[in-house]
């Protein structure tokens, strides 16, 4: 494999910042559905994970988001917590000119007989990301690239937290107003409320990516 700085384009000096527009420059021209190949995609973020890693060597951690409850996780490293997720689609907000500031957002939302893939619950167990939990219970739910390089998986949490150990793509405002990766992200308190399909909310648009078809792309690879 190439040098990580080559693969992505940037100089071993690089700040996090210049790294981060780097990391997001590459995803783009790889992605497969950017004309680019699986292959290519993989190789840029394991370029980049071998870059925070060895950064992180020399640094504090700081790769959890804050709010994250280290006592949650068990020695093996996986949380041993079973979390109750209470899920709210956007699409519902954005109709009705719903607020996702609005305190009563799930209480309304409980009251409005809703479909069961726009509002409900399911449990999250230990080992799972929150997409693959709702996955697992057969929702589906937006996501592109798998991998935490794009916003298409993004949650807003309203209550609880979820830690995302490999977040770089979301900005730190957006971070702080409880935007989170499903794909990477799991829930470290017992319950947890989310609206999800945030993808087309403003700032969250320019992250996005085109619905990621990866299982194909890599057995035609
Ligand atoms: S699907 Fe791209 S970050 Fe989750």
């Amino acid at each position: 494999m190439d040098a990580p700085y080559d693969v992505l384009g940037v100089d071993p000096g690089a700040d996090e910042a210049e790294l981060d527009r780097a990391y997001r420059r590459r995803v783009m021209e790889t992605h497969p559905d950017q004309g680019g190949s699986a292959r290519a995609f993989q190789q840029v973020k394991a370029a980049y994970e071998a870059i925070l890693d060895d950064r992180d060597d020399s640094a504090p951690d700081d790769r959890v988001d804050s709010g994250t409850d280290p006592g949650t996780e068990a020695s093996d490293g996986h949380r041993d917590v079973v979390s109750r997720v209470e899920y709210l689609d956007y699409e519902v907000i954005d109709d009705r000119g719903w607020s996702i500031d609005d305190d009563d957002l799930f209480s309304k939302a409980s009251a409005a007989d809703l479909a069961p893939t726009a509002y409900g619950e399911f449990l999250v167990n230990p080992g799972e990301t929150l997409l693959e939990a709702a996955e697992n219970r057969g929702f589906a739910w937006p996501y592109a690239c798998r991998g935490g390089a794009c916003a298409n998986c993004a949650v807003a949490v309203v209550e609880g937290e979820m830690a995302t150990p490999v977040d770089h793509v979301l900005s730190t405002e957006m971070v702080d107003r409880g935007i989170r990766l499903s794909c990477i992200g799991a829930p470290t308190t017992e319950t947890l409320r989310v609206v999800y399909n945030v993808k087309g909310m403003p700032d969250l648009d320019e992250l996005k990516l085109p619905p990621y078809r990866f299982e194909r792309s890599r057995s035609d690879d």
